[in-house]
């Protein structure tokens, strides 16, 4: 936002994290974010701060907290979110009567906006508003500046207060619409709707394709060619139709599982039930990944040297947050291997978690004396390995490539056993 031209203060409540943000220093691994928040900080349009008291003056207050997974697995921890607005309430009460918008960008349950709306009604001036984030770690900031749509869900789109809204939001993203972003204006309960819907259809597809790919196992289809050929239909779309072990990260997972128990409190149980099978394929991915590395060790993976390639839940990001790659690598060692691990980003990340894993940042060290190699995430840095100089550094030439983006041909002919899932 402030690359759009705005005077920007963001607000976390860890002092450390804003320290390192106003020094521009980011706080994880995302493709060109250090740039812009370099220029940004440089500008003097983005600055950073621990104190509510220095929000005082803003037109717009996006809440952009996390709403993890509660512990119990059931539903979203909406804490972040309130204990923000009940920081933020003193100050939209002293704005006396300003139009302040409080803009919800946080991915939650359908009804949230609603309450947290009536929450601010007394205050004259302030409005709720539901503004969802549709951005891909690996590609936050083009994303965030290019979205494929905006979304703003109002309390009463056809009421008196709607047009003001719809003006303000449109000000503050003036240079996105200026390059004709689609922008569309529904209630709060549509707005809160299509983000889950989004992430929860996404996650559908892939569990759809590795179910395919499971029979492609058993049959001896390519599901390559299966997801390349359905994907010509533009109904399906190629997109999101990759198969291998499965969906991972802070939102699909915890979206889908958020919508389904959202759905089953609001009486919709029986038409979600399919979500559940969505979950369970995609979880079961990882024991399917476990049970053919069993396979190719002839059964016992007790003492065998493994090397795993990927941590992060996908490329381009240090995010480990309900990897798949990470939770192959840690229910390998469960089993008795012996597991090397590696990553280009999310080793810090790895250590932290699972300080006994053994994390090797240079790839030829951790594929050193390896029986079995797996590639569970797919780094542009493991499609380019060179399968004859990684031979000569294994104990035995087996792989599996858990994300189906090798070129199996080229692996065999260097002496390979190597497999994807369901490709032939
Ligand atoms: C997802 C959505 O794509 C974003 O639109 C949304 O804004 C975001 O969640 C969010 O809710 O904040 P993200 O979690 O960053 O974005 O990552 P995706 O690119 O969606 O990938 C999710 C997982 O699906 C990864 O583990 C990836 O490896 C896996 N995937 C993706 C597949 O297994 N197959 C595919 O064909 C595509």
């Amino acid at each position: 936002m402030a690359e759009l031209g705005h005077r920007v203060i963001g607000l976390d409540v860890d002092a450390q994290r804003v320290a390192a943000l106003s020094a521009a220093r980011p706080p994880f691994h995302e493709p060109g974010f250090a740039e812009l928040l370099t220029r940004t900080v440089a500008s003097g349009r983005l600055t950073f701060t621990t104190d509510y008291a220095d929000l005082a003056g803003a037109d717009v207050h996006f809440l952009a907290l996390g709403t993890p997974q509660r512990a119990d697995g059931l539903g979203a921890d909406l804490g972040m979110i309130e204990s923000a607005l009940d920081s933020l309430v003193p100050l939209l009460a002293a704005r006396g009567g300003a139009r302040t918008l409080i803009a919800g960008k946080s991915t939650v349950p359908v009804g949230t906006a609603r309450r947290l709306h009536a929450r601010v009604a007394g205050i004259a001036g302030a409005t709720v508003v539901w503004n969802p984030e549709f951005l891909r770690e690996g590609f936050a900031v083009s994303d965030t500046l290019r979205p494929d749509r905006l979304v703003y869900g109002l309390a009463d789109p056809a009421g008196a207060e709607a047009e003001h809204e719809v003006a303000l939001l449109d000000r503050v993203y003036a240079p996105m619409l200026a390059t004709s972003i689609p922008r569309k204006v529904y209630s709060l309960e549509s707005a809160e709707l299509v983000k889950v819907s989004a992430n929860s259809f996404l996650a559908t597809k892939i569990s759809f394709i590795n179910a395919i790919s499971e029979l492609c196992d058993i049959t001896g289809a390519d599901v390559a060619d299966v997801a390349e050929a359905i994907g010509m239909d533009d109904r399906i779309g190629r997109k999101f139709l990759r198969a291998g072990v499965g969906f991972g990260g802070g939102c699909l997972p915890k979206d889908l599982r958020g919508l389904i128990s959202r759905a089953g409190e609001l009486g919709a149980v029986d038409s979600f039930a399919f979500l559940r099978d969505i979950d369970a394929i995609n979880t079961g991915r990882r024991e399917y990944m476990l049970r053919r590395a069993r396979a190719a060790l002839g059964d016992s993976l007790e003492g065998r040297r493994v090397a795993v390639l990927g941590a992060a839940f996908k490329p381009d990001t240090d995010d480990v947050r309900d990897s798949p790659a990470l939770d192959i690598a840690v229910r390998l060692v469960g089993e008795g291997a012996d597991v090397s691990i590696t990553d280009p980003a999310a080793l810090a990340n790895v250590r932290a978690r699972f300080p006994s894993l053994h994390a090797i940042e240079d790839v030829e060290e951790a594929l050193a004396g390896a029986e079995l190699v797996l590639l569970l995430t797919e780094w542009p840095l493991y499609r380019e390995l060179d399968p004859a100089r990684a031979g000569t550094l294994v104990a035995a030439r087996r792989l599996i490539d858990g994300r189906n983006v090798l070129d199996l041909a080229a692996w065999r002919r260097a002496g390979w056993d190597a497999s994807g899932l369901g490709r032939r």
